[in-house]
């Protein structure tokens, strides 16, 4: 046997020769494996740390530097007076205000709390100029779900309004020229509020998921679930909710100089969770508040908020 083999061996009770050094090399090669596995082990679970500590902390920045001031009411009453109360604001210190409105089954609260406020001489709104988000196409103006019909019931034949400075979008006739008519309308007239309600999907006016944040006034196909929700207002029928609308955009929204959006209800939890996250996806429309630049108020009841 050589020298240098008789050192990597040893004789064991049988004579037998027992490798010694390789012996050693395995549990050094074992060991080395505990460590690089040890290492790599480590690697990960300090990769995740700082992952999800980067993440943490971009969350606080955005929240920090969120435009979005939130408010948690006990109930759809509270959360009615509130956003009545920031709208009445906004009238008294600018009774020419331009006033962007929503319609659904949200705002209708707040209305009784503005035509209240209107009662009781607290607010005017003779110089006050309204602009809606959307309307139906395909049913008459005069429809008893129409949009325009809505607004009338449920708020301007209550208050001391021109009906000269009221606009809402027209869903009959010549679309295209009622499209462009009402963008020119938004370009000349500066929204100083808009109101906000939200679809279940996140939509926002007739804004459906998958809309770019960047597109004006236009038409649109209502989705399955937004024909789905609002079946309740057309004696619980699809088939007489009608299928196309009109709306303001994204972009027609996000330029107004305050946004109030409302929503109540368990059913709007992920679309608020989604905004309060700080996403910005286009398959969430109202994600789009995010990047506005002005002051944006997200008032919701409990149940609205129990994702947050
Ligand atoms: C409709 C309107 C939206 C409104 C939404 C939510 O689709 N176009 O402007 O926000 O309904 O309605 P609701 O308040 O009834 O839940």
């Amino acid at each position: 046997m050589k020298e240098q083999d008789k050192e990597l061996s040893e004789l064991n009770e049988n004579g037998k020769e027992i490798p010694l050094k390789q012996d050693n090399s395995e549990k050094v090669q074992d060991k080395n494996k505990f460590f690089s596995f040890s290492k790599i082990l480590l690697f990960i679970v300090v990769g995740a740390i700082l992952i999800f500590g980067i993440i943490y902390i971009i969350k606080i920045y955005k929240k920090m530097n969120s435009k979005i001031e939130l408010i948690i009411t006990e109930n759809y009453d509270e959360m009615s007076k509130k956003a009545a109360d920031i709208i009445a604001d906004i009238i008294k210190k600018n009774p020419n205000a331009h006033l962007g409105l929503a319609t659904g089954g949200t705002p209708i609260g707040l209305y009784k709390e503005l035509i209240n406020k209107y009662q009781n001489k607290e607010i005017s709104f003779k110089n006050i100029k309204t602009f809606n988000l959307d309307e139906y196409c395909d049913i008459p103006i005069d429809h008893k779900q129409s949009y325009y019909t809505y607004m009338q019931n449920n708020l301007f034949s209550h208050i001391d309004i021109d009906p000269k400075n009221t606009f809402i979008p027209k869903g009959e006739g010549d679309i295209l020229k009622n499209i462009q008519e009402y963008e020119k309308l938004l370009e000349k007239y500066k929204i100083n509020m808009q109101l906000l309600g939200i679809g279940s999907n996140g939509h926002i006016g007739f804004n459906e998921p998958g809309t770019k944040f960047d597109m004006g006034v236009h038409q649109v196909l209502l989705t399955q679930n937004t024909i789905k929700d609002n079946a309740r207002f057309f004696d619980d029928d699809i088939d007489q909710v009608p299928k196309k609308a009109i709306t303001m955009g994204i972009k027609n929204i996000i330029d107004a100089e305050c946004i109030i959006l409302v929503a109540n209800g368990e059913n709007k939890a992920d679309a608020i969770k989604s905004i309060m996250d700080g996403k910005i996806d286009i398959n969430i429309p109202a994600t789009a508040l995010n990047t506005h630049k002005g002051k944006v108020y997200i008032i919701i009841d409990k149940k609205a908020a129990c994702k947050l």
